[in-house]
């Protein structure tokens, strides 16, 4: 039995979508967060709110939406940003604001270009002020990493006293190496007089591949906080992925004197909800989420596991969530046989608008595809999601020719803003066509960065999950769409990131240049 508990803080809806293209519109934050609740993860880092009116109302619908997780909002050590933070999460239940402030030499000369002394005098006076809306306040030494210890440790000691509850130390660019990091918070917590009056927690980047490694070396000298993101999301190479710190330690209970609460079947559907909405696939040989993650292909590996799982498995696949692929519905199956496997699934409409409206893509789906599988159903779900969600844009009707010999050529009529409008194009597939018919009518001026088709389920009737990613002005969007007809799903994930593309406002990033 592990002796303490280890606070998971999730930031796949903050440092996560810092990740280019990985830009979420409220409704996905809000479904995240619903299924992060699911997963019992302790903190949820909702947005940084004062980025803009978009971050500020999303951070706002996590706080109304989640009761049970604490929900967290970002903010520079800057008054507007603490008030702002503080004024997003007045709904939640049980609210933390995180301020920041960069204590490495490099970023306080370069970046804020202010004194050591005038960064602690601002982080103490940006912890005191964010006192007045909880007091569950979190405080990081931004770049913490490539920070001097004798400084580190007094800014600490001084935001401890201030009223600090969480002191988090990032490893900002991914620069520290396990035993170092690890020798680091040891270091820390034995040094700073105050420090058993606050949890340490660390928040490390991939750049080295060293995420996971860093914070686990952490967790064995007394962090008891780790912040992570699903899929490890985030800037540049990412944050540490939830799904391997907590099956670390899970698994090696041997080694960690600590164990999280979360209820880890959740992690593969959470997996699978954060690469749908982002548009970014797992790697198949990722650990624990990855679709080889539990995948036996030598002959002698497979022989053992059936003589004894243990010998070639370390975790079980349905501790983590993987189910296996079943035929769950076909065209017979009626509208209540369809919602209880929607609520086996935790897959939950807003409405009962929305339900019916699952449901005739359902059946227009059977038509056309005789298995309907647990992953078609999820598909369905994200795509009614996404058009209901009060769109701009919307495709009516699409018909393509495409022939041997001919200029592939698509005609379509969208809606724009409540009006039907009509457009055609050629191009040099059915696919370009299509999207050259879109921007006919639509103008973007974002560039196409990426294409990519995946089969939701094998077979050819599967179902084609289209992701695009578009660029302008240096902000990346990205949209998904599925269909059994891969030309449709191409031509509504590209709507779905014009439709996001239009929602997500122009945005402060919050480490980029300061106060
Ligand atoms: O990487 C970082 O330093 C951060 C801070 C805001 C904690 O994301
Ligand atoms: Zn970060």
């Amino acid at each position: 039995m592990s002796q303490d508990k280890l606070i998971i803080f999730d930031t796949t809806l903050r440092d996560g979508e810092q990740s280019p293209g990985a830009s979420m519109t409220k409704d996905e934050k809000v479904r995240i967060a619903r299924a992060l609740e699911k997963m019992h993860v302790d903190v949820i880092e909702a947005g940084f709110p004062i980025a803009s009116t978009g971050d500020f109302e999303a951070v706002k619908a996590v706080a109304e939406a989640v009761r049970e997780s604490t929900i967290c909002g970002l903010a520079r050590s800057l008054e507007k940003d603490i008030r702002c933070a503080g004024e997003a999460l007045t709904a939640a239940e049980s609210s933390r604001i995180h301020t920041f402030i960069a204590t490495s030499p490099i970023h306080m000369e370069m970046k804020l270009r202010m004194t050591p002394d005038a960064v602690l005098e601002q982080a103490v006076m940006a912890v005191k002020m964010a006192r007045e809306y909880t007091d569950n306040v979190e405080f990081s030494p931004e770049d913490a990493g490539r920070s001097e210890t004798d400084f580190l440790c007094r800014v600490i000691e001084a935001v401890i006293d201030a009223g600090a509850t969480t002191i988090n130390i990032p490893d900002t660019v991914g620069y520290n190496i396990p035993h170092q990091f690890g020798a680091l918070i040891a270091t820390l917590r034995e040094r700073i007089p105050n420090a058993d009056k606050a949890i340490f927690s660390v928040h490390c980047h991939n750049d080295l591949g060293l995420a996971v490694g860093n914070s686990l070396s952490a967790v064995l000298n007394g962090a008891r906080q780790v912040e992570c993101t699903i899929n490890g999301l985030g800037e540049r190479a990412g944050n540490a992925s939830l799904e391997e710190v907590v099956m670390a330690v899970r698994t090696r209970q041997d080694i960690f004197h600590c164990d999280t609460t979360l209820d880890t079947t959740q992690i593969v559907p959470c997996s699978k909800l954060v690469s749908s909405v982002t548009g970014f696939p797992v790697q198949p040989n990722k650990a624990i989420v990855g679709a080889n993650a539990f995948a036996h292909e030598a002959g002698i590996h497979q022989d053992g596991i059936l003589k004894s799982r243990e010998t070639y498995e370390i975790m079980r696949a349905e501790d983590v969530g993987w189910k296996a692929s079943r035929m769950v519905l076909g065209k017979h199956s009626g509208r209540n046989a369809f919602k209880s496997h929607l609520r086996e699934l935790n897959i939950e409409f807003n409405s009962e608008q929305e339900l019916n409206e699952a449901f005739s893509r359902f059946k227009e789906l059977a038509d056309k595809k005789h298995e309907i599988f647990d992953e078609d159903l999820h598909a369905i779900a994200a795509d009614t999601n996404w058009s209901t969600e009060n769109e701009f844009f919307k495709l009516i009707s699409l018909k393509v020719c495409s022939e041997t010999g001919e200029i592939p050529a698509a005609t379509l009529v969208l809606e724009i803003g409540g009006e039907e409008v009509p457009a055609a194009a050629t191009g040099g597939g059915p696919v370009d066509a299509t999207f050259r018919a879109i921007e006919t009518v639509v103008n973007s001026e974002t560039r196409l960065q990426l294409y990519s088709v995946n089969n939701i389920t094998s077979g050819t009737d599967a179902q084609g999950e289209v992701t695009v990613r578009l660029k302008k002005d240096g902000r990346i969007v990205s949209g998904q769409g599925a269909d059994t007809d891969i030309v449709i799903a191409s031509a509504n994930a590209y709507i779905n990131a014009l439709n996001k593309w239009n929602k997500i406002q122009d945005r402060e990033h919050p480490q980029r240049g300061n106060v």
